[in-house]
């Protein structure tokens, strides 16, 4: 348990006793579910992975000057909401692990899985409910974004995308999440004129975090992540590393043909996927869409100065580079 800690943090404010307090919060909504519905003992369930959207709003809120009790309000809405959309991903990609664990999808069969994300998500709204429903109806506009982009990116399995599709599908499916993070948090400050920075620099984690995401699909050895490697590829997910693949004159011709192979499989073949892995690797795409994530992140240095100066906001800057650095 509690692995969010292991990844960053050498902060000077402690956000542990808050993550903490998150998680415990979550397991009591867990605990409060029939067990004739969903038994949480007999089915093991991470309910918090990397936390990523947790420490987000957490040191944007210390930054801010928010009330921790209030950040961790609007964290355990974003994290309750991720979980339940993993849940759901986990069925579209036919995935067997996450968070280090089987999923419910490949133990209790896609229709459980889907059917407890729904129950999470109601569990968010009350929670947003709770803070304001204000925070409640930015929340559906979220969820809404995030729902457009998985549609988005299932309409475009297997095709030569754009970067511009690309964009636009991490955005929604990713970042809208970090941005409503920053929303929540900005609104219940007493700096609500800040919000345009937050909300840029929201978005440029979220889409950066995506992409260095994306890169570790490709880059991971089987068992060093704690979900299934190579999945968007099986799954026919075009990602950034690919497009850029795509594009390249010396391969492109000879990625898109095993793209399309792939495509005509029945069933997902991972001989193929890591042919294309091991291309995509060794003309260093995956380390070009990490530098597309690193300036993503250097470019919101201008909103960042429009920030309170604080110690929050060094841990902040500090907990972001580390994110689009990770190697797991
Ligand atoms: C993981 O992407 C998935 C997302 C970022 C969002 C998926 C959104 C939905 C399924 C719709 C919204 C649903 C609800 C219930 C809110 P990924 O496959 O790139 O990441 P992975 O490598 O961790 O699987
Ligand atoms: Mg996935």
């Amino acid at each position: 348990m509690i692995k969010y800690f292991s990844i960053i943090m050498l902060t000077s404010a402690n956000i542990n006793p808050s993550l903490q307090k998150i998680e415990s919060e979550i397991i009591k909504i867990f605990k409060s579910i029939d067990k004739d519905v969903f038994d949480m003992e007999k089915n093991p369930f991470n309910f918090m992975g990397k936390a990523a959207r947790a420490k987000f709003t957490l040191l944007l809120g210390d930054t801010l000057g928010v009330k921790r009790r209030l950040a961790q309000e609007i964290a355990i809405c974003a994290e309750l909401i991720h979980t339940a959309s993993l849940l759901h991903d986990d069925c579209i990609d036919d995935s067997s692990l996450r968070r280090g664990l089987k999923t419910i999808n490949s133990k209790m069969g896609p229709n459980t899985a889907i059917l407890l994300g729904d129950l999470i998500v109601s569990f968010a709204f009350d929670c947003a409910m709770k803070i304001n429903p204000e925070t409640a109806q930015t929340l559906v506009g979220s969820v809404k974004k995030m729902t457009e982009g998985a549609l988005l990116e299932e309409n475009l399995k297997y095709k030569k995308i754009s970067r511009a599709q690309y964009d636009k599908i991490i955005s929604l499916k990713t970042a809208s999440i970090f941005n409503w993070c920053a929303i929540a948090v900005c609104s219940a400050s007493d700096k609500i004129e800040l919000i345009g920075p937050c909300s840029l620099i929201a978005k440029s984690v979220g889409s950066g975090f995506q992409i260095v995401d994306d890169a570790l699909d490709f880059e991971s050895e089987n068992g060093s992540l704690d979900k299934n490697i190579l999945k968007d590829i099986t799954a026919g997910k075009i990602t950034l590393p690919l497009i850029l693949a795509m594009n390249d004159k010396a391969c492109g011709n000879k990625i898109k043909d095993k793209v399309a192979k792939l495509q005509n499989e029945n069933s997902a073949n991972i001989h193929i996927a890591l042919e294309i892995a091991e291309t995509v690797k060794t003309g260093q795409f995956t380390d070009e869409a990490r530098k597309t994530a690193k300036s993503m992140i250097d470019d919101i240095a201008p909103a960042m100065d429009e920030l309170p100066s604080n110690t929050a906001k060094d841990d902040l800057k500090n907990f972001i580079y580390s994110l689009i650095n990770r190697t797991s």
